[in-house]
């Protein structure tokens, strides 16, 4: 199915570049393609998941996407205003085909690096949204939180860099626990991989 279909499905519109400035720390929007997340959900399960974090969630794509098929709550963050926008509209046309589903969804203004991480976000979603200086401090203000409120918690990386999985081994006592690749990809880096704390 063409992402334009699925959107018309889940009432989002989301597919589409926006590009930013090459040197700024903040990358450009480009959705996790659909085929991608389909994959991705054929091999990942949603245990005692409480509640989705994607760090730089552009127009909404996965939130939606998580939120119509798992029913999980899901909180997505995005810092450029106009991509903002479209993700609050996003959400009102989705909730409008979604309104049996009680998880709540929130889509939050501002940057991740700022974003205060609750004692019930254990599932954090990254499709390289910024460098590896940003993704560090967003990845200690994770620690900080599952230390003081003491819990198990996911990390998913879809295109990982490498800067992102060097810190993640290195830094963190988060484990590799699965690779799961994209059916029919020719890109190596069309992967997800999925990092496991455990308390
Ligand atoms: C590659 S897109 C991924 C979108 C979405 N997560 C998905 O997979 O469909 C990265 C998004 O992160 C946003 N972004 C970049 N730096 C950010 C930051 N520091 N805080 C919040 N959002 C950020 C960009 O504006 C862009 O919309």
């Amino acid at each position: 199915m063409s992402a334009r279909r699925y959107d018309r499905r889940l009432g989002i519109k989301t597919v589409g570049l926006r590009e930013r400035d090459g040197r700024s720390h903040y990358h450009r929007y480009e959705a996790t393609p659909y085929e991608a997340l389909d994959s991705l959900f054929q091999a990942y399960r949603f245990r005692k998941t409480r509640r989705v974090v994607d760090f730089g969630c552009g127009r909404g794509r996965v939130a939606f996407y998580i939120h119509h098929h798992f029913h999980v709550p899901v909180v997505g963050i995005e810092e450029h205003d106009q991509t903002y926008e479209e993700a609050l509209n996003n959400k009102s046309s989705y909730r409008h085909k979604a309104m049996h589903i009680r998880a709540p969804i929130h889509l939050k203004y501002g940057l991740a690096e700022h974003y205060e991480v609750k004692a019930i976000d254990n599932c954090f979603y990254f499709f390289n949204p910024f460098s590896s200086k940003v993704f560090k401090q967003v990845v200690s203000n994770i620690m900080r939180s599952l230390d003081r409120d003491r819990r198990s918690a996911d990390m998913i990386l879809y295109y990982p860099m490498p800067e992102y999985k060097r810190i993640l081994r290195h830094k963190t006592p988060f484990r590799l626990i699965n690779k799961v690749r994209v059916s029919a990809a020719c890109d190596k880096r069309e992967k997800f991989l999925i990092y496991r704390l455990s308390r």
